[in-house]
Parts: C-alpha cells; structure tokens; sequence
C-alpha cells in the first residue's frame, strides 16, 4: 500500500471556468482579474488548487481546448501579468494554480497549422497527420468526438484527422520534433510556478497508423474511433518521456483526462513511478448513456453507480492515487443526473457532497457544486453554445427520435447546464457582469446563489466547509486522506456505505440513495460527525432516512 504523503494528495481541488466564473471589465466573459477578486471567496471555501479550463489564445471554437497560441493567454481573459498576479496571489491565499494542457490537438488557427495547410513540404506538415483520401473517400470510417469523419479534407486529395472537432486538428506525436516542441512548451509554463497540469484526452494521442475502418454502429454511416486512438498500444512510449522531461521533474500535479485505460494498465498511469498524480475515470460519470450517445439513456440503477464508483475506488487504491469527481465542465449538474427531481435540493447536494468527497484520492468541485446548482432548462437548440450539444441534437434527429425528445434528451446531458455564469448574488446579472453575458444566466439564481449561502450555516456551501475542515483539519484527517477504503454493508440495496481507516483512525460513511428507510447494524460504538440531516443513531444500529448521508468516527 502507498503511504507516500506527496502533497497534492492532501489538496482539495477547485476547477474553474474562466469564462463563467467572474467578469472584470463588464465584457460578459470572465476573465482572471475577476478570479484574483474571488479568492477570498475560495479561502472561505477551503480549497487549496484552482484548476483553470485552457485561457491560452483560442478562437474558442471549443472553449479553449482549440489553442492558436500555447505561449499566450487570450485577451480575453487578460495578460500574462495578470496570470502571473493570480499565481502570487492565489500563493498568499495558501492555493497553487492548476492550468489545463492541450496536447492531443491544438486549433486549426494555430500557425503550426496553417504553414502545414499552405505548404505540403513545411516542416509543421509532419506536426499533423496528413493522409491521402481512399477511392475519393476518407481514409477510414471512424466518427470524431463532436460528430462527422475524424477526416477533413484539405481540397487537394489530402486528409487530415482530428479526434474532435475540425477545428482542432491532432499533434502528430510520432514526429520527435513536435514532441520536444511541446516539452519546451510545459516547462516554461511549470517554470512560472504553476502547481501542475490538469491534462485533456491524454489517452488518444497515439493511434493505429493503419487507420483500418470499422464496423458501422450509427446512421450516419460511422464507426466509433476508440479501438484504433484511444489508449492505443504504444502510447506508454509517449507518455513515459512525457513525465520524464516534464512532470516529473518539477515534482508537479498531473491529473489526466484518460478514458479507456483498464485496470491492468493503472500502475503505469498512477502507480509510484507513474505518468501522472492521477487520472480522472469515467466508469460512474459516463454510465447515464450508452456508448457517450446522449440520446441512448442507459436505464443505469443504483447498483451499477455503486459498483462504477466502488471498482474504480479499489482499482485505483491497489496502485496509487484516485482524482474524486462527480461534476466538470463537460458534465450535466449531479443533482440532475443522478438524484429524482423530489430530492434535486439542498439536501440532495449534501448527499452527492458525502458521498464523493471522503473517498480516498483527492476531491475535485466545480465551480458551483458547492452551492447545489441544478441543471438549466435551454429551450431551443439555439440557444447552446456547446459544440457537443448542437451535435448530440442532430445525432438524435438522426437516430430517429422528435425535436423535443432529442431537445429534452441534449438538455439531461449538455455541457452547457454547468458552463452558464456563476451566481455571485441575486441580482439580475447575477454579480457576474455589469454587461451582457455571453451565454444566459441560470433563472434560479436568485435564488440559489453565493452571497446567500456564505452567511447561512446550514447552506450547501457550509457544508462544503465542513467536510473540508473534516477532511483535512480533524483528528480523522489521515483516515480521511490516506486511510483504506473499504466498502461496507454491499448485501444492502441502494446502499453505499466505505469505511476509510489509517492505523487507529476509522471513518464509516453510509448513504442511503433511495426514497426508503434502510437500517444497518453497527458492530461497535461510534459517534455522529456529519450528516444531511437529523440522524437516529442508537446504541448498535444505525437508521437512515430516503437520500441520507451520515459520516460516523469508528473507535
Ligand atoms: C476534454 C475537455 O474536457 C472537453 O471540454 C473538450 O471539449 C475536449 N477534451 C476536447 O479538448
């Protein structure tokens, strides 16, 4: 069993939207001054990372995971002065800042690019992946991420692949130029003092240079690209120098966005000597949908969220770290997808709260989960901005099903549910902007917002504190952080119950996610720490209420 107490294991991890978050000069995006003037905010809240989404010059086709510029922060957001204000001041504030790096692909703005468009013998045309067309076709039939070929044709017979969207063009990683030209890259962000990296869709940067088509699975004639670019073998090669000549060198964080990596493949990623801290999984996040299709609903019940969860715990714990998440920008509001609409409350957030943030690794919130937000209604397609959801829209047109059923089906799952401005206060911009937002503002704001739930005690963002301070400032802080997990009690239904424990410290953590009682026996003395709600703890048993969550110290 690790036991290494690195510092990032400790840490508790805020991830921010830069362009939701707070807006300085009243242009409607957030921007980093509006992040310095929050930190007090996220001092209350106990956090001690800030993890940014991408601020790098993008023409934000996709919000920033398509840069133009890896040595540049947008305009949009502010200067690199300001960037560098954030991290002294976020420094004085006891927090280390996280930035995103986007290294599968970058924009098709980005004059690597573009030289590689104008001129076939350029030295950037090797930065990419060109290939000719077949028959007068793509050169296979695999689907991006975002809808249509991964092939896009450049008007003169050539192809180039993309895993997203068009505009983002993949990084040829085979080619060792473009490789050490993106390590230069990495250390001169770590050399300004970054805390690490949270890094984007790491596992799809190697694919099978045969590009071999693939069983059709849509109507659109295409076939899923995961068995030739995701976790491909040989990728260990790439990653391996990777974290040699960056990372690890820095003695960093790195959490990596890496679906598909299976069990036997985790010492590489996380074990000690691994590529990254941790890696984010998607066993439980991605489970609500068949296949990452929005409009195929997976019927999912609470066993499976449980053993999703619970596997993911244990795989993890055999060879090194956990990152520990229920919500990001690329997910729906939790509340939504995983409580009914009856418990969609405060209630509901503290229970979601429980759940995840005692598991062992280290926790993750995003921008407002810590005050219970729920999803926003979108009432046409046009009024997303996220790519993916105008896409997963047309995906579901295509597949057959009504305009409002693919729009109530692309609302469950949009990105955009967690990407709208934050809610500062009840006011009619919400504290985000003096002027006009680039996307709408959540109707419910008023009343759920910042301002309210600072002063209230028993408010979502309280709790949040609480389970902090339990977290990392109790004597159950070392079960907290580096105990066991355990889970408990798996015969009971609907039940999810862990026990953490680190030599004499144990923690036992029980949520009851169902609108029925559940009682379970306890085998010796314990006392309440935590809970969503009034708890009827006796002598020798414990029982819970529908969508209960109760945090008991073992002796
Ligand atoms: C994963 C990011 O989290 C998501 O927001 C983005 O659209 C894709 N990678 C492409 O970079």
């Amino acid at each position: 069993m690790q036991r290494k107490k690195d510092w990032w294991k400790a840490a508790n991890v805020y991830q921010i939207y830069p362009k939701s978050f707070c807006d300085s000069n009243g242009d409607g995006f957030g921007d980093l001054k509006g992040i310095i003037s929050k930190l007090d905010y996220l001092q209350l809240l106990g956090v001690d990372v800030l993890w940014l989404c991408p601020i790098y010059c993008s023409p934000m086709r996709d919000n920033g995971y398509d840069i133009s510029d890896y040595y540049n922060i947008d305009p949009r957001f502010g200067t690199m002065a300001d960037l560098d204000e954030l991290i002294a001041e976020a420094k004085r504030h006891g927090m280390q800042i996280v930035m995103d790096l986007v290294i599968n692909h970058c924009s098709d703005q980005n004059h690597w690019f573009q030289e590689a468009l104008r001129d076939k013998n350029s030295p950037y045309r090797d930065y990419f992946i060109f290939r000719e067309g077949k028959d007068g076709k793509a050169p296979c039939n695999w689907r991006s991420i975002f809808g249509g070929s991964v092939w896009e044709p450049t008007g003169d017979g050539a192809y180039y692949f993309h895993t997203f969207a068009k505009e983002q063009p993949d990084l040829n990683w085979e080619s060792e130029t473009l490789r050490e030209e993106l390590y230069r890259m990495v250390n001169f962000w770590l050399d300004k003092g970054l805390g690490g990296f949270r890094v984007d869709a790491i596992t799809y940067i190697k694919k099978n240079p045969a590009f071999p088509d693939f069983a059709v699975d849509g109507a659109d004639g295409l076939a899923g690209l995961n068995p030739g670019c995701q976790n491909y073998p040989g990728i260990e090669v790439f990653l391996g120098e990777l974290a040699a000549r960056t990372f690890h060198q820095h003695g960093c964080m790195t959490v990596a966005e890496a679906p598909g990596v299976p069990e036997a493949g985790m010492e590489d990623f996380v074990g000690e000597n691994g590529f990254f801290s941790m890696i984010f999984t998607f066993d439980h996040a991605d489970m609500d949908v068949l296949d990452g299709v929005w409009c195929r609903p997976s019927g999912w019940t609470v066993h499976d969220f449980r053993q999703g969860l619970f596997d993911s715990q244990l795989a993890s714990q055999r060879v090194g770290w956990a990152a520990n998440y229920l919500e990001n920008h690329d997910q729906p509001r939790s509340l939504n997808k995983y409580l009914p609409a009856e418990i969609r409350n405060a209630a509901g957030a503290k229970f979601l709260a429980t759940l995840y943030y005692l598991l062992r690794g280290t926790p993750y919130i995003y921008q407002g989960e810590e005050l219970g937000l729920v999803n926003c209604p979108f009432e046409s397609v046009e009024e997303f901005d996220d790519l993916s959801s105008v896409d997963q829209y047309a995906r579901g047109l295509e597949e057959g099903l009504s305009e409002s059923e693919a729009l109530r089906l692309v609302n469950a799952r949009s990105r955009d549910n967690s990407r709208i401005p934050f809610p500062w206060d009840g006011t009619e911009k919400a504290g985000f902007t003096t002027g006009t937002p680039w996307i709408k503002f959540h109707p419910a704001g008023k009343q759920i917002n910042a301002q309210t739930q600072i002063s209230n005690s028993d408010s979502v963002f309280s709790y949040y504190r609480q389970l902090i301070q339990l977290r990392n400032h109790s004597v159950y802080s070392d079960a907290l952080i580096y105990g066991d997990f355990r889970p408990i009690c798996t015969e009971v239904e609907n039940l999810l119950a862990y026990t953490r424990e680190y030599e004499e410290q144990k923690v036992l953590v029980f949520c009851n996610m169902q609108a029925a009682f559940c009682t379970v026996p306890l085998y010796q003395p314990a006392k309440l720490l935590l809970s969503n709600g009034n708890v009827e703890l006796e002598q020798d048993v414990l029982t819970l209420h529908p969508y209960q969550a109760v945090v008991l110290g073992g002796q």
